[in-house]
């Protein structure tokens, strides 16, 4: 088996000016070669679907599987960006409309936000390509940390991976070279397109190491990365609804995630990789449908107390379904943008904080309100 794997391994070219780069073997067509399906692997790929089924199930009971999205977008948005030491909370990027955080890590998670958005929508019509790509990281680093990363285009200069601040010759690894990086990036827009008769996980597991070993763009590749994840899995439809991010499960495991990368690129051992990306999506996607699940009831239960105890507030359920789509808000937001007058919302609010509904923090701009379950629900694994 050993010596399978080994034919998987690339090789190190040295450079003009003396340092080493790794190469990796192309994928396209068919690779990587003679991956060990051991019934480890097996089960695995049984166990991830038949999660995704659970998840798959549980968003066709959803009142509002939209909403439910878009609260999961941002939160990978966010988690995807903390494993690149963004530092904010989900608090923060909830509240990014009224303009209180206009800060570098809120900006950044909102341009992923973004990007995942438009990556999305775009697949719909068109297919996958490098040029898709590149529009995609334009959006992901637009304005965030200057020219130099050069937003859109692929790397002009080497790039390296290690601690923060090392220099070449310290690096843990020197990815593929800028001057075949776009030959590269064609051999793997190939291998996206071609019918390999993989399980689609499989492919998409494959997909993100590869791209993280090429690095093609100076920044942004740990991010653009997991985005592609999600791409392949929502064009293939292995979901129904984008709802499978890995983000949580990477970030909670991240020096194993680093660690199987390199064995991909030192070692050929794909296996590993691979097997680690199925728990991944199996223990995640258990995970959001428990969530899901989770909210389904608490919304119930918070309904059924206000009916039961606050039937006098005639807005109730109407605020009530407001926080639902903005669990934090001020309160004056909440009164100008939904037209319901000052006195009313703070008076309803008052009776749901004292029913344990919500709670109020102070910030900047006034006074904020939380549907404090609700949202430590959804805050999982953020903080
Ligand atoms: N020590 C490491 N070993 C293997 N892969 C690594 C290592 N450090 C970082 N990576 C990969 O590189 C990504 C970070 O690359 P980078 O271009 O800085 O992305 P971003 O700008 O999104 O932070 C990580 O998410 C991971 O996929
Ligand atoms: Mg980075």
């Amino acid at each position: 088996m050993k010596a399978v794997a080994m034919n998987n391994v690339g090789s190190t070219i040295k450079q003009p000016t003396g340092y080493l780069a790794y190469v990796p073997k192309k994928l396209f067509p068919g690779g990587p070669e003679g991956l060990a399906y051991d019934v480890e692997l097996i089960n695995l790929v049984s166990e991830a679907d038949r999660a995704l089924g659970e998840l798959n199930g549980i968003t066709k009971i959803l009142k509002n599987p939209d909403l439910f999205i878009a609260f999961y977008v941002k939160k990978e948005a966010l988690l995807s960006s903390q494993i690149e030491g963004t530092e904010c909370s989900l608090d923060e990027v909830l509240q990014v409309n009224e303009k209180t955080s206009e800060v570098k890590p809120v900006a950044e998670v909102v341009n992923y936000i973004e990007a995942m958005n438009l990556g999305l929508k775009s697949l719909e019509d068109i297919p996958f390509s490098q040029r898709l790509m590149k529009e995609i990281h334009k959006i992901l680093l637009s304005d965030v940390r200057g020219q130099e990363k050069s937003p859109g285009e692929f790397k002009r200069y080497q790039n390296w991976i290690g601690p923060a601040g090392c220099t070449l010759q310290e690096a843990t690894f020197i990815p593929t070279p800028p001057n075949i990086t776009m030959e590269y990036m064609g051999d793997l827009e190939s291998y996206y397109h071609q019918d390999s008769k993989l399980p689609p996980l499989i492919k998409a597991a494959i997909l993100h190491s590869h791209f993280e070993t090429i690095h093609p763009f100076s920044d942004g590749n740990g991010r653009l990365g997991r985005l592609l994840i999600t791409f392949l899995l929502c064009e293939r439809k292995i979901l129904d609804k984008p709802l499978l991010y890995l983000s949580l499960f990477f970030k909670e495991h991240k020096s194993e995630y680093y660690k199987l990368l390199m064995d991909v690129r030192l070692k050929g051992d794909w296996e590993g990789w691979i097997k680690f990306f199925l728990r991944g999506v199996r223990n995640t996607s258990f995970e959001a449908a428990k969530t899901a699940r989770e909210l389904i009831n608490l919304v119930e239960a918070q309904r059924e107390l206000i009916s039961k105890e606050i039937k006098k507030l005639s807005y109730a359920h109407t605020i009530y379904s407001i926080l639902i789509e903005h669990p934090v808000i001020s309160v004056t937001r909440l009164s100008k943008e939904f037209n319901i007058n000052y006195p009313t919302v703070q008076r309803t609010l008052d009776e749901f904080e004292r029913r344990g509904i919500v709670n109020y923090s102070l910030a900047p701009s006034g006074k904020v309100v939380k549907l404090t379950e609700y949202l430590s629900i959804l805050k999982r694994g953020t903080e």
